[in-house]
């Protein structure tokens, strides 16, 4: 990837830093003006992930915290798609990292003061690469919606954190993924920090039964897009070799 392949990201389609409605971004809001800088190729060659890394469960959070392969609690589920740039070439190696609360909405953290359950056999944690045609899959446990302190006491919908690498570090994305048909969705500040109502379904998992049927799982696609390679030529050679 070359420095110069990078397109401008469209800040219309992205959540408000700081949006009054969720009190956290106040806080955490840059104050200062942005600053623009080229790129380096710290930021446009890495990194690469060896496939050597990934544990054969690390994409199975029904079984890779289990004590003795018992099964969490809550009903397991299919997360999956593929991962894309802007052009729609597929990104295959990315490395995918999944968190989530449990079927309970806890998540196996210190910090959590959700009054709820935590599962001995559930850590919400889970990673994979996706293959040559950018494909990935997990299998999960549906997590539950949990309370938060907000603008008094409110509830996140249902969902799970993605963490994205493409192909550089400049296509870095950290995410959510909503379920569909969650009525929460709708009341939540962080999903209507976003504006754009396109960008807002984009992050909606949608419920594909044709999947679903073949496995007696329910399945959701959830489709990742980063930013794209512009493929500039020169006469003869690709720009950048
Ligand atoms: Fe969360």
């Amino acid at each position: 990837m070359n420095a110069k392949s990078l397109i401008k990201r469209n800040y219309e389609k992205h959540p408000e830093i700081d949006f009054p409605d969720y009190k956290s971004s106040i806080f955490r809001a840059p104050k200062n003006r942005k600053i623009s800088f080229p790129s380096s190729n710290t930021e446009t060659i890495g990194p690469i992930f060896n496939k050597n890394i990934i544990g054969k469960l690390d994409n199975d959070l029904t079984l890779n915290f289990s004590k003795n392969k018992i099964s969490p609690l809550g009903h397991k589920i299919i997360v999956y798609g593929t991962v894309s740039d802007q052009f729609t070439n597929p990104i295959k190696g990315a490395l995918i990292e999944i968190w989530q609360a449990n079927a309970a909405g806890k998540y196996l953290h210190d910090n959590d003061e959700n009054p709820a359950p935590i599962d001995p056999n559930f850590a919400g944690c889970g990673r994979c690469l996706t293959s040559s045609s950018g494909y990935y899959e997990f299998l999960t446990i549906q997590p539950g919606p949990y309370p938060y302190p907000n603008r008094g006491i409110e509830w996140r919908p249902m969902h799970i954190h993605f963490s994205i690498f493409g192909k550089s570090f400049g296509q870095r994305l950290i995410t959510q993924m909503y379920f569909e048909g969650d009525p929460l969705i709708k009341l939540c500040p962080m999903v209507n920090s976003i504006r754009n109502e396109k960008a807002k379904n984009s992050l909606i998992g949608v419920l594909d039964t044709s999947k679903s049927n073949t496995k007696n799982l329910l399945a959701y696609k959830f489709d990742i897009v980063l930013r794209g390679i512009k493929q500039t030529y020169f006469e003869n050679r690709k720009e950048g070799l």
